[in-house]
């Protein structure tokens, strides 16, 4: 028996020795287009090469393809566990030409795969091709040599394939697998045909037109070829089992559910462990592709199918959350085929445990309401939708797990009740809003929020990929289109563009696609906190809404603003370990060129802290670690070590960001919905380059990280040599230079000092060497200096006074404009005048007020340093009385 994961193998070794390219698959969120959610075929990943948008240096291919076939045009949700053939996630393998070979090789390379390497009995296959294609009719005769009666001419939709309602598409050409009469069914095209006999297994398509929109189809530049074998049925008809949850890797994952619950895996439970087998696949590799259970878009529908699938563990049994404890399971059946899955085992099995955990905290009250609720229903009734809203709104049961667990009873929901009563919660959200007061624009967003829900945001794992857009905002109203000038505000089911939040500025980069649309992005807002609006002017081209469109962020500037939001978590520990537990973050600005941390702290840092806090955040930088992002619930949070949480409520979930080794827990651990480096080494650098206050008890540290803290110590350099060179001496002895030209200064003016008093008194002989004049036989000194310091008036009068014994002096500085007097009398004449009089006198002439001190002197002051000589006449004339 060949084991699934041979079969695989064979599959790519038959094609690769057909000259096929072997490419690994691609991730389940389809990278090149908005309208899907999930890669459901193999031909996804080639949407574009088969349209001839996109070159690829082979022309033919070969893949096995990771599928999810839950929401969106294809949705095998409801049906998982129940039926033999369906799952949520499955393995699509394929060949691609893309304009290579046609019907004839595709016919042939499929029929000697199936009849001769893997030996199927020919007898029990048969196939279908669309009614009008007499073409495939006839080669599969020629080929296979099938009679008439086992080639169906089928008119359907099921003979003509689409991706979905865009993109590429034509008649196909089914394979049957007959699994014997024992199984009720007939063949295609026969009135039980719904019986699971006749099981197809190969899906020849005969790619030949675009399907652009509902009235345009396309020829593709070349008639190409898809195909595409679900692995899981055709590993059923190898391994000579009806049910594809009978194959070796169901087996194995089922047996891991049966042990782990103590529960017969073929007993009456078997549904259960089916859909859990299915269901650990599709959650287990949704994750590892970058997917985390969220409320909105892609990650709504992994809650669901993980929910669904923690609700049959329940009725298993398990007493404690089972899922994550599957993953191994899961790990050692398809790992080696898709590493991905042991790249990210730490991540599932947390992420499954996780929601879990969280979901058991309302699974029995949500049980318990619903046993109530249909006790009294017989087969056939219907849940009224209000239970169901409850259940949903309170409890976290997604509709369709409502619908499932109901199931069994043969009962129903209400639908429309369910639906009417979520639009009245939604209308009292809208009249209980109290946001910016312009009540149009935000009529506009909540109108826009209802009919689309949140925008999708890709933006943690990757910076740019396609949106559809869903609204455009022009002038304050919505238009339909903008063209070249149009300022307009476009919003997209899905962005890699962070809008505006939690202190981190918006993206910018650009909005294009390939018919000349080009629309720089200046900014990205969040209206309602839960729509991305991004905005700009048109350059060329033009924008519709409906179309796809190609987003790119800015990535050099998102680096920019990763690194310093990163930055911001790290000087937050840094800023608690150096001050205490009491800092708490008061508010937060990152941009791409510089990061604000406003923090509570009682006085300013000195600057031995901040240099501690730069070390101790540098070193983290070092030494490089990842930085990881957790979904938890609030109490796992705290308990990682996280600080504060406000507002969260039961069964609420944070987004939590670890950075760093710490004693205990990580260095930083916060709730961020922000974007944040890879490894704490891409933030390179950070230099605090200021710290103030904001207000009281609230200081602010600004920073730079990475090539801006680089330029700013650059540009402190490029100082420093200046002012070397202007000392004539290198940067190194620049601080030894103006320490001596410092002490040089001081003692300059020292000596300048002594040297206008010296002046000041007369020269060397003292205050006028001249000699006093005589007033009325009264000796008398005056004397006006420039730049002689005010306070050295008193000193010089008292010079005068030793070296006269019997004087009047007076003197004037002259400094800046202003002039400053002082006046002495000697005891021996304060008969004759008094020194307050004096600088009165003087201080009037000088165009100052008062002036005093006492009768042997006396200072003052005035604002009129020309007036000084009328200021000296003044004094003399009182002298002369
Ligand atoms: N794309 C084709 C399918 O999904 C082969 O069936």
């Amino acid at each position: 028996m060949s084991s699934t994961n041979d079969i695989r193998r064979s599959f790519l070794d038959h094609f690769a020795a057909a000259g096929h390219e072997v490419i690994p698959s691609a991730p389940l969120v389809p990278h090149n287009d908005p309208t899907l959610m999930f890669t459901n075929a193999g031909m996804v990943p080639f949407k574009n090469v088969f349209t001839g948008l996109e070159k690829r240096p082979y022309v033919t291919a070969t893949s096995s393809q990771k599928c999810v076939r839950a929401g969106g045009k294809h949705n095998d949700l409801d049906n998982v566990g129940y039926t033999a053939r369906h799952h949520t996630f499955f393995e699509m393998l394929g060949n691609f030409s893309f304009g290579d070979y046609f019907k004839e090789r595709a016919i042939t390379l499929a029929w000697d795969l199936l009849t001769r390497e893997w030996g199927l009995d020919k007898e029990r296959l048969c196939v279908t091709v669309y009614h009008t294609d007499d073409e495939a009719f006839d080669l599969w005769k020629k080929i296979a040599g099938l009679p008439d009666h086992k080639i169906i001419r089928i008119s359907t939709s099921d003979n003509f394939w689409s991706m979905g309602d865009t993109g590429p598409c034509g008649p196909c050409s089914e394979i049957f697998w007959d699994h014997g009469d024992h199984i009720y069914g007939g063949p295609p095209g026969s009135p039980e045909e719904d019986g699971d006999r006749f099981v197809e297994i190969w899906n020849l398509v005969f790619m030949q037109y675009e399907q652009v929109d509902a009235a345009t189809r396309l020829n593709l530049p070349k008639p190409s070829i898809d195909t595409g074998m679900g692995l899981e049925r055709i590993a059923a008809v190898l391994q000579g089992v009806h049910n594809n949850y009978d194959t070796d890797t169901f087996k194995s994952l089922i047996e891991a559910s049966g042990e782990l619950t103590r529960n017969d895996p073929s007993g009456s439970m078997q549904a259960s462990h089916r859909v859990i087998a299915d269901h650990l696949r599709s959650a287990g590799f949704l994750v590892a592709d970058g997917v985390l259970p969220s409320n909105e878009g892609r990650g709504y529908v992994l809650r669901r199918i993980m929910r669904r699938a923690m609700r049959h563990a329940h009725l298993l049994g398990a007493k404690d959350p089972l899922m994550h404890r599957l993953v191994p399971a899961l790990v050692s059946e398809m790992g080696q085929a898709y590493p991905e899955l042991i790249r990210a085992q730490p991540l599932i099995e947390e992420t499954l445990r996780h929601e879990e955990v969280r979901f058991r905290q309302t699974l029995d009250k949500g049980l318990k309401l619903l046993d109530d609720a249909t006790a009294s229903m017989d087969k056939g009734g219907t849940l009224p939708g209000e239970t169901a809203f409850k259940l949903y709104d309170t409890f976290g049961f997604p509709y369709d797990l409502t619908e499932d667990a109901l199931r069994a009873q043969g009962l129903s929901v209400d639908r429309a009740g369910f639906d009417s009563a979520m639009a009245a919660q939604k209308a009292a959200a809208r009249a209980a809003w109290k946001g910016s007061g312009d009540k149009a624009s935000e009529d506009i967003w909540f109108d826009l929020a209802e009919e689309h829900g949140a925008t999708e945001f890709t933006g943690y794992v990757s910076e740019s990929g396609e949106g559809q857009v869903i609204a455009l905002i022009k002038d304050g109203a919505q238009v339909t289109s903008a063209a070249a000038g149009d300022e307009v505000t476009i919003l997209t089911n899905q962005t890699p563009f962070y809008g505006e939040s939690g202190g981190q500025k918006g993206d910018a980069g650009v909005i294009s696609n390939d018919k000349g649309l080009n629309i720089p992005i200046s900014d990205t807002l969040k209206p309602l906190g839960r729509l991305h609006a991004h905005q700009g002017i048109v350059e060329s081209g033009t924008i519709t809404v409906g179309e796809a469109v190609h987003l790119a962020v800015d990535s050099v500037r998102r680096g920019r603003i990763r690194a310093n939001h990163s930055a911001t978590h790290l000087l937050h520990a840094a800023l608690r370990h150096r001050l205490g537990g009491h800092v708490s973050q008061k508010g937060s600005m990152v941009s791409e060129d510089r990061l604000r941390f406003d923090f509570s702290h009682p006085k300013a840092l000195s600057a031995e802290d901040l240099a501690a806090i730069e070390t101790e955040v540098n070193a983290q930088i070092r030494q490089n670690d990842e930085v990881t992002t957790r979904l938890m619930t609030p109490d796992d949070a705290i308990a990682a070590g996280a600080m504060a949480l406000f507002g969260e409520k039961y069964g609420d979930e944070v987004r939590v960001l670890s950075m760093g080794k710490g004693d205990t827990h990580s260095y930083s651990v916060e709730l961020c919905g922000g974007t944040h480096v890879r490894a704490l080494g891409d933030i390179g650098l950070v230099r605090i380059v200021a710290e103030s206050a904001v207000s009281s008890g609230v200081r602010r540290i600004e920073a730079l990280t990475g090539e801006a803290a680089r330029l700013w110590l650059t540009g402190r350099e490029e100082q420093l040599r200046n002012v070397a060179a202007t000392l004539k001496t290198t940067p190194d002895d620049v601080p030894t230079r103006v320490a001596a030209l410092a002490d040089q200064v001081r003692k300059l003016e020292r000596e300048l000092a002594d040297v206008k008093k010296t002046l000041a008194m007369g020269g060397s002989g003292g205050l006028a060497s001249a000699g006093p004049e005589l007033i009325n036989n009264v000796p008398f000194l005056g004397q006006i200096v420039e730049g002689l310091d005010p306070k050295q008036l008193r000193g010089t009068i008292d010079d005068a006074k030793k070296a006269h014994g019997s004087i009047i002096s007076m003197i004037i500085a002259l400094n800046d404009g202003k002039a400053s007097v002082a006046a002495g009398v000697t005891d021996d004449l304060l008969a004759r005048v008094s020194a307050v009089d004096l600088v009165k006198a003087a201080v009037a002439a000088l165009g100052g007020q008062g002036g005093g001190g006492r009768p042997d002197m006396a200072q003052g002051g005035g604002p009129d340093a020309d007036s000084a000589p009328a200021a000296m006449e003044a004094a003399k004339a009182l002298i002369a009385g």
